[in-house]
This record gives C-alpha cells, sequence and structure tokens, in this order.
C-alpha cells in the first residue's frame, strides 16, 4: 500500500515520509526539485525495506494534480493515504507582494490540495481503512496581517477538511486536518521570513523540531482525530483565538509580522 504525500522532498512531508516508511507503507513523494526529490529517495531506502517513487512536478500549475493521478494510476500505485503538505506562506503586506506570487500560493495551497482529494477519493473509497491529512496551520485560526492570504489559504484547508470528514463519516475514509505552529524547516526562508534578524529569533525560539510534528501528525492520522495542534503553546495560542476579541489577537499577531518588515 502506497502513501502519496505532497511536500516531501524536505520538511514535515519528508519526515512524514520517513515515519510512514518506518511503518512499513511505501512511499510516493512529491515536489518540484528532482535532486532533492533523488536524495530523499535514497535516504528513505537506504533505511527501510520499501518502494519509493517520487514525481518532480510544480503543483501551483492547474493540470498537477490530475498529471499526478495519472501517473499513479499507469503505475498501478494502490493508494491508501493521501497527505496533503506542499504549501508555503509570503510575509509582507497584500499590496506588496506580487499579485502572481500570491496567485500562486493559493493555487498550491488550496487549489491543488482540493483537486487531488477530488481525484483520488474513488480510489480511497474503494479499500478499507484509507486516510486523508490535510496540512493547514496555526495561522488558520486567526488573520495574520503581513501573512494574510497565507492564513486565509489555511483557513480554507482546515473548514474544508472538516466538512469532507462529516461528509465522509460513514465511510472506510477517514480525515484529518494537522495544524502546526512554527516549525524548524526551510519554511521561514521561503516566505522571506528569514531575511528578518527579529523574525528568524522568534522563529528559533519557538519552533518544533519537524520529525516530532511530522510523527505526531501520522499517530494523530492513524487515531483518526479530526482536528489537531502539535505542542503546547501552539495550543495554548489557539485557544486564545476563542476567547480574546478578535481585534487584540489581530494587534498581537500584527505587532510581530507588521513590526517587523523592512
Ligand atoms: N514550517 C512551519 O513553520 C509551518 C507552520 C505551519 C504550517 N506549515 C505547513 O506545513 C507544510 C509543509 O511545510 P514545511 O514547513 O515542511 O516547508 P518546506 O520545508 O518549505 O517544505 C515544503 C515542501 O513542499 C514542496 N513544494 C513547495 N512548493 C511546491 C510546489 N509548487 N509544487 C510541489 N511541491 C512544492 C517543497 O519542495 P520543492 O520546493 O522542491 O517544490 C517541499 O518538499 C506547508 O503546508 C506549510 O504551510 C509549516
Amino acid at each position: 500500500m502506497y502513501a502519496l504525500i505532497t511536500g516531501s522532498s524536505k520538511g514535515i512531508g519528508k519526515d512524514m515520509a520517513l515515519e510512514l516508511a518506518k511503518n512499513g507503507y511505501d512511499i510516493l513523494l512529491i515536489a518540484r526539485n528532482e535532486e532533492e526529490l533523488k536524495s530523499t529517495q535514497a535516504e528513505i531506502v537506504s533505511k527501510y525495506k520499501i518502494k519509493v517513487h517520487f514525481l518532480a512536478i510544480d503543483l501551483s500549475t492547474s493540470d498537477a494534480p490530475k498529471a499526478i493521478y495519472e501517473w499513479v494510476s499507469k503505475n498501478d500505485y494502490s493508494i491508501s493515504i493521501l497527505i496533503n503538505n506542499a504549501g508555503y506562506g509570503l510575509w509582507g503586506k497584500f499590496e506588496n507582494l506580487t499579485f502572481e506570487s500570491q496567485q500562486n500560493m493559493m493555487l498550491l495551497n488550496m487549489n491543488s490540495l482540493v483537486t487531488l482529494t477530488y481525484l483520488f477519493l474513488p480510489m480511497l473509497k474503494n479499500q478499507p481503512n484509507t486516510y486523508i491529512l490535510n496540512v493547514a496551520s496555526t495561522a488558520a485560526y486567526q488573520a495574520v496581517p503581513a501573512l494574510g492570504v497565507y492564513a486565509a489559504t489555511k483557513a480554507f484547508v482546515l473548514s474544508f477538511t472538516r466538512s469532507l470528514r462529516f461528509e465522509l463519516k460513514n465511510t472506510n475514509v477517514s480525515v484529518t486536518c494537522l495544524s502546526p505552529g512554527a516549525t524548524t524547516t526551510n519554511f521561514t526562508n521561503r516566505s522571506g521570513m528569514k531575511s528578518s534578524d527579529a523574525m528568524q529569533a522568534v522563529a528559533d525560539k519557538f519552533s518544533m523540531p519537524s520529525d516530532v510534528v511530522a510523527k505526531f501528525g501520522i499517530d494523530s492520522m492513524f487515531s483518526k482525530k479530526a482536528e489537531v495542534v502539535p505542542g503546547l503553546t501552539n495550543k495554548i495560542g489557539v485557544w486564545a483565538t476563542y476567547f480574546l476579541p478578535k481585534s487584540i489577537i489581530e494587534s498581537i499577531a500584527g505587532n510581530l509580522y507588521i513590526k517587523n518588515l523592512k
């Protein structure tokens, strides 16, 4: 049985692949950078006696999910786990970031996730005990100035995942949403936050290790949890969004993310 994991050449997705390989699952890796995919494939195969294949593809293009589905069908890979993990953030004021970069992020974070889920659902429904794990973020729970579009894409992921879980509750497909907070990956680099010493210092202080987040996500998926947040600090942050007025939550985030913009 295969687990298909998007964004699995590095970061949380790669650690999820390692965790599932440890559990005996064959792995399908998806990301853009072919060299990194090859190196991740070699690392997993050297550690575990399972099959690992990869497809280098840009998931922010509209025909990518269909190309992945065709690749899987052509090779007869039987998928029992779909993990929609690929995603990134962009740090900056809405009007100052290019429209194209924000549109690409929306296509990756939302469109590819929904399309892959739609395409693979019939395959997942055809087998006993299958799983969908969608990766959102603690940013899904609140508006985040200077990460506005990113946070909105993750609110979309959380809302969509909960609806889908409800619709599939009497089926063999279990649906889970993982919402990490700061995690030690390439995220701060891709989002542009690494260019700020202050933002990187905050990330370093609060980040959880990627393998810990990945294992927590995989364990929660197998436990058929609906919605999970790793780490006590992240959980407290999410609880606060239920109890504090939105204006206060947004000021706290705004003070951190806007203040440090150059
Ligand atoms: N790290 C955090 O602090 C944090 C916090 C909350 C939520 N998250 C979420 O966790 C998920 C994983 O992020 P991460 O932290 O592990 O980031 P990461 O280290 O940057 O890894 C992202 C992965 O996605 C792939 N990817 C990026 N753009 C892609 C595209 N257009 N098409 C196909 N693959 C693409 C990357 O490979 P290529 O670049 O080669 O394509 C890489 O494998 C994301 O959804 C992110 O929003 C992360």
